[in-house]
């Protein structure tokens, strides 16, 4: 725990910047990092790319790879993840991959989207570090309560509840995707390693049922508690229910 959001966050680019530097890549592996959108990183993306600037850290070894995207909307939406990323996170384009809110041919359906992202995961050799946040109904990537703890990835049904907490991005609420492509829980718990940025009170039930109410259902963050190498980072109010 850290007692504000900004230093939990640069906790955390510290913690990317130290596992990204420490690697060894060689011609046939890449540093693999997966990474969320939302309100949630925007801090980290701001560190990191500071401290890129300072010359502390280079992205040259790094392919990025993002946790999940609205169907429906294409990459030049103003509120696709696509778009978010643009904004927020500086890579060259042929090392960052992001589901398509919209197929891309070959693929015709966004099922095909989801059997070629996970394709594409294991021929770059999985995951080394997953950063993600989570919802205040204790949802990781897109997987609502009662998704299957070994779900990959796939399109799923957002919940009223997300749809109206994600509602203050959009003009109109009913401009909320129904429905998303999300890495699986399954994915994720393959990561070799997994980060957890929560801050703010409304995190701070999510938090206590992920981490203290057992492994459920009804709390999809509840399952990295099988993963043997997660950390869960937070601010004061996000921890203040622990
Ligand atoms: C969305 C994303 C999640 C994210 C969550 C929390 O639903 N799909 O990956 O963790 O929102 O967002 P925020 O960080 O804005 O609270």
């Amino acid at each position: 725990n850290h007692p504000t959001k900004e230093e939990a966050s640069k906790y955390v680019a510290s913690l990317i910047i130290n596992r990204i530097n420490t690697f060894k890549p060689n011609q046939n592996r890449k540093f693999v990092l997966c990474l969320p959108t939302g309100s949630t990183p925007l801090l980290v993306y701001k560190e990191l790319a500071r401290r890129c600037e300072g010359g502390e850290i280079s992205f040259e070894h790094v392919i990025t790879i993002n946790l999940d995207e609205y169907v429906g909307l294409s990459s030049d939406h103003p509120q696709s993840y696509y778009q978010f990323m643009e904004e927020n996170f500086d890579i060259p384009s042929n090392q960052f991959h992001l589901l398509p809110g919209l197929p891309i041919p070959p693929h015709t359906t966004p099922q095909e989207s989801c059997a070629s992202y996970e394709s594409l995961i294991t021929s770059l050799g999985g995951i080394n570090l997953l950063f993600m946040g989570i919802g205040e109904n204790g949802h990781i990537a897109f997987n609502e309560p009662c998704s299957s703890f070994r779900g990959r990835t796939k399109v799923v049904k957002l919940n009223e509840d997300t749809r109206r907490v994600n509602a203050r991005f959009f003009d109109d609420p009913s401009e909320v995707p129904t429905h998303a492509l999300s890495m699986g829980i399954g994915t994720i718990l393959d990561s070799h390693e997994i980060v957890v940025l929560a801050i703010g009170q409304k995190k701070a039930e999510a938090v206590r049922k992920a981490m203290e109410d057992g492994v459920n259902h009804l709390c999809p963050a509840s399952a990295l508690q099988s993963h043997e190498n997660v950390i869960f980072v937070t601010d004061d109010e996000a921890s203040q229910n622990l």
